[in-house]
């Protein structure tokens, strides 16, 4: 499963680089607004600096929802960088859209899933990513996960090639779970990846290391 970091905070997006284990981003209006970035010169300049960080796929969503601004917007974000990968709603007009990015070579995002049939229809309009958001559907509580499980079901059973991109992630077991449930990619915020690192054995455990370390005087300087 490739880790995606769901942030537009550039401290954040180096942070995850420098740790080695960051394979993309996905970012939203929301999370574009959260940084204070307005304006098309600043949004085209700020996905830019990612794309110069990051070795991996970044998702630049359209703020559009009629089909030919959306088209309009996905050109303009595409032209970005070869890495950019234009992140659409699942409304009509966004899988109209969709189909036509995919029949001109520009991959897409699909995003606000929340049903398996949304998620069917990102894979018949040839997205490279269904983005179903699990932490939104646990809050109205259904079961995020368990969405992961039939899409992923659906999806091989009928040889459909998008991946699953499991969005909205609330802590570090839907990270676990996610994995376990066969998603693609897990896109989450920092603070949630860096929860996998915890464990109070290894706390301690790495406690009475260095105390022995210290005891026995062991060095390899
Ligand atoms: O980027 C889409 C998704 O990850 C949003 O997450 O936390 O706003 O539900 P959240």
């Amino acid at each position: 499963m490739k880790f995606f970091l769901d942030t537009a905070n550039l401290a954040q997006i180096q942070e995850a680089h420098d740790l080695g284990i960051l394979d993309g981003i996905t970012t939203n209006p929301s999370l574009m607004a959260k940084e204070g970035i307005t304006g098309e010169a600043a949004v085209i300049n700020h996905y830019r600096t990612i794309c110069e960080i990051v070795d991996g796929d970044v998702s630049a969503e359209v703020f559009s929802t009629d089909f030919d601004s959306i088209i309009a917007e996905g050109k303009k974000l595409a032209a970005i960088h070869p890495n950019i990968v234009v992140k659409v709603p699942i409304i009509k007009d966004g899988v109209k859209a969709m189909k036509w990015f995919t029949d001109n070579g520009i991959r897409t995002n699909c995003t606000l899933v929340f049903s398996a049939g949304q998620a069917i229809l990102c894979a018949k309009a040839g997205a490279a990513y269904v983005s179903p958001f699990v932490g939104r559907i646990d809050d109205s509580g259904w079961d995020g996960v368990q969405l992961v499980e039939q899409i992923r079901h659906i999806y091989d059973v009928q040889g459909f090639k998008t991946q699953i991109l499991a969005a909205s992630i609330r802590n570090p077991n839907h990270i676990i779970r996610c994995a376990e449930a066969g998603a693609d990619v897990c896109t989450s915020p920092l603070e949630h990846i860096l929860g996998l690192l915890n464990h109070p054995l290894t706390d301690s455990g790495l406690a009475k290391f260095i105390a022995d370390t210290k005891k026995s005087g062991m060095t390899l300087g």
